[in-house]
């Protein structure tokens, strides 16, 4: 799908239904880089398909490991610890999760077998701490080039084969700016952990102690039993090894889950829960605990192994003070909780928050700020009132996945004000489809899901110029025509005349059409083809003009007026069947011009044609569609008129996004938004 450049959420209503969740990212880059390493092929199960994970498989790839996808599975066979390859340039990303572990890892591969790694990643990604690890490679023998800032990426590592490591010592490690320094040394020393113990000790308090808890489970299921005292020394046993699992499944992500609880506890109020698949209160992911500070705003939260059920319990959210360095990614949904609770909310110990994809206080404080709240930030905490008036606003999501995904919460406010998310793109980091996945249980009154209709005669380009605008607005496309188109092929197959009003009304009524993947399947078989035929058109055109047949597909139609938006194309779209749209298009171009488009049309799809008959035919379905008593073609009173016979397709939807941003109520707010 194309990068949008904004996505606008109507206010969410509800939500309800099941949402099953992409994998963890911490899980899948650890499983990878471990299955990378390790001796044999690895089968991983479930792993998340995102740009971090990404980022990782290039890496691994160009490292020499063999990746082979498998339908839903991806077999990973790892260098048994032997580098192959000895020279790489890796580009990560914005990828902690790949550039802490792969730094460590061929930090000690180059040292001891030879070679020489840039690592590098996108702008951010060099703003982002890495001293404290170089830090404590450098101790070790590891030869590592600072090839930009000091102590941040990008970074050279290299060395001779046949170097020693002084592994006989204890290697020391800063435990409070990013836990992901221990997991990178964890995950990266019992590649020399032969011939004696390595002990890692901890300076300074550990943070997000759930996340080594992670690694440490990962590396016993790949054969390494890590000794711990407390939270403070490490030791990987002499004679460690990687041995694959053979299988291995990747947990659905609990950070992304936090999303889903949260919306839960604020809109699941229809009676039936919020059920969320792939992670449960048997996770092994710290972020899992979001759910005991859910519960403490409100949530009514239960769930087994691989499940969770929300709803709404105390409404509003109870406003809480609370120490978050457990749970430091889920905490920001907290942050967009509190907008809901019924007084202040403190979320404190969370200074980690300053060193991820962007600074998330200063960035969570300007966009709660934004939608109304008052926000003070700290050094290391943040306090947020609900707003008592909401504003319309444009989040800027600063190219980080969890701003954005926290954010369009905000679009469950009372006030049921829009929301816009700026480059919506961003969650692809983490969950692709993070915001189908929403709309999937989020649900809006259908008074406030915004439609546009786009009404004109026939080969006017309505279509191109309609699923054009529901692409760049990522909206919803109803192809009004189709359905009667498919209403005659359906009269055609049974044998029923198109002027028997009563049985094509009862065939159209029961419909059985689907549209998947761009195809449209008509009882089970694929029209695509057939329903863009002539014969389609001209049946449609006649069994469109029975007035039971109109009334059997209204409720069809209505029924596309689903969140985030739609656009909607036909012949009564504006004056019918969404009289109060938000936009009403009407667009017409010579008959001339149309009978030519439908002349090149049909020429490209191989068939032959004569333009004055084209033409003909169009005037005489022209004449039929306005002039029959039901429902006929003509222009809503408030429709823009678009003549389109000189233009382009991209100079159409240009002047329709044009008119639309006019219509919408974000552009003030937008400024002021980034603080
Ligand atoms: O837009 P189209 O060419 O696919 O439409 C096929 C026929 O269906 C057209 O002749 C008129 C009819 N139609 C209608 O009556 N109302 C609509 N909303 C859409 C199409």
């Amino acid at each position: 799908m194309m990068a949008l450049p904004f996505l606008d959420l109507p206010p969410l209503a509800g939500a309800s239904g099941t949402v099953r969740l992409p994998g963890s990212k911490s899980i899948s880059n650890r499983v990878l880089l471990l299955a990378g390493l390790a001796e044999g092929t690895t089968v991983v199960h479930d792993l998340l398909d995102s740009d971090d994970t990404r980022v990782m498989l290039d890496a691994l790839r160009a490292l020499g490991c063999g990746l082979v996808r498998d339908g839903a599975t991806l077999q990973i066979t790892g260098l048994s610890g032997r580098l192959p390859v000895h020279e790489a340039q890796l580009f990560l990303g914005n990828a902690g999760t790949a550039m802490r572990p792969l730094t460590a890892a061929l930090a000690v591969l180059a040292a001891t077998q030879g070679g020489r790694f840039e690592l590098s990643g996108v702008a951010r990604m060099h703003e982002r701490p890495i001293g404290d690890l170089v830090e404590a490679l450098r101790p070790l023998g590891c030869t590592i080039d600072d090839l930009g800032t000091p102590g941040y990426p990008p970074l050279r590592l290299r060395g001779e084969a046949g170097g020693r490591l002084a592994t006989d010592r204890a290697i020391h490690v800063r435990g409070d700016v990013s836990s992901q320094f221990l997991t990178a040394l964890l995950l990266a020393l019992p590649l020399v952990a032969g011939e004696h113990d390595v002990v890692i000790a901890v300076d300074g308090e550990l943070i997000s102690k759930p996340y080594i808890q992670i690694t440490l489970n990962l590396l016993a299921r790949f054969g390494i039993t890590v000794q711990r005292e407390g939270w403070a020394r490490f030791t990987i046993p002499a004679g460690s090894r990687y041995r694959t699992p053979g299988h291995i499944h990747v947990e659905g992500d609990a950070s992304s889950a936090s999303y889903f609880i949260a919306l839960g506890a604020i809109a699941a109020h229809g009676g039936a829960p919020l059920r969320i698949e792939g992670v449960g209160l048997d996770s092994i992911q710290g972020d899992i605990r979001f759910v005991e500070a859910a519960q403490a705003m409100g949530a009514q939260v239960s769930g087994g192994p691989g499940w969770l059920a929300v709803h709404r319990g105390a409404w509003p959210l109870r406003a809480i003070t609370l120490d978050c360095n457990h749970i430091p990614d889920a905490a920001m949904t907290l942050a967009v909780m509190a907008l809901y609770a019924d007084g202040t909310t403190r979320l404190d110990n969370i200074a980690s928050w300053r060193v991820k994809e962007t600074d998330r206080i200063a960035a969570m404080a300007a966009e709660l700020r934004a939608v109304g709240a008052t926000v003070t930030e700290g050094a290391d905490f943040i306090e947020v009132t609900p707003p008592t008036a909401w504003r319309t606003a444009a989040i800027h999501t600063y190219d980080d996945h969890r701003m954005a995904m926290c954010l369009s919460l905000a679009a469950c406010n009372p006030a049921r004000v829009p929301v816009r998310i700026l480059d919506p793109h961003c969650v692809a980091k983490t969950f692709p489809g993070y915001f189908d996945a929403l709309f999937g249980v989020a649900h809006a009154l259908p008074e406030d899901v915004p439609v546009i209709t786009v009404d004109g005669p026939t080969a006017s380009g309505k279509g191109t110029l309609a699923a054009e605008l529901a692409q760049r607005l990522g909206y919803e496309l109803l192809d009004s025509g189709a359905l009667y188109r498919a209403a005659g092929l359906a009269a055609l197959e049974d044998g029923v005349s198109p002027d028997d009003e009563t049985a094509v009304a009862r065939l159209a009524a029961t419909l059985d059409l689907r549209f998947a993947d761009g195809r449209t399947w008509l009882r089970g078989h694929d029209v695509t083809d057939a329903l863009r035929a002539e014969q389609a058109g001209m049946l449609a055109s006649r069994v469109s003009a029975l007035p039971a047949v109109r009334t059997a597909l209204h409720g069809l139609q209505l029924a596309f007026r689903r969140a985030p938006g739609l656009v909607a194309d036909g012949r009564d779209m504006g004056t019918v069947v969404f009289p109060d749209a938000a936009l009403k298009v009407f667009l017409t171009a010579s008959a001339a011009e149309r009978a030519t488009r439908r002349h090149k049309q049909l020429i490209s799809k191989g068939i032959s044609s004569n333009i004055d008959s084209l033409r003909a035919d169009l005037e005489a379905r022209d004449l039929r569609d306005s002039s029959r008593v039901v429902a006929p073609l003509k222009p809503a009173e408030d429709a823009m008129r678009l003549d389109n016979s000189a233009l382009t397709v991209e100079e159409s939807v240009e002047r329709v996004l044009a008119w639309w941003a006019e219509r919408r109520p974000f552009a003030a707010a937008s400024a002021a938004a980034k603080g």
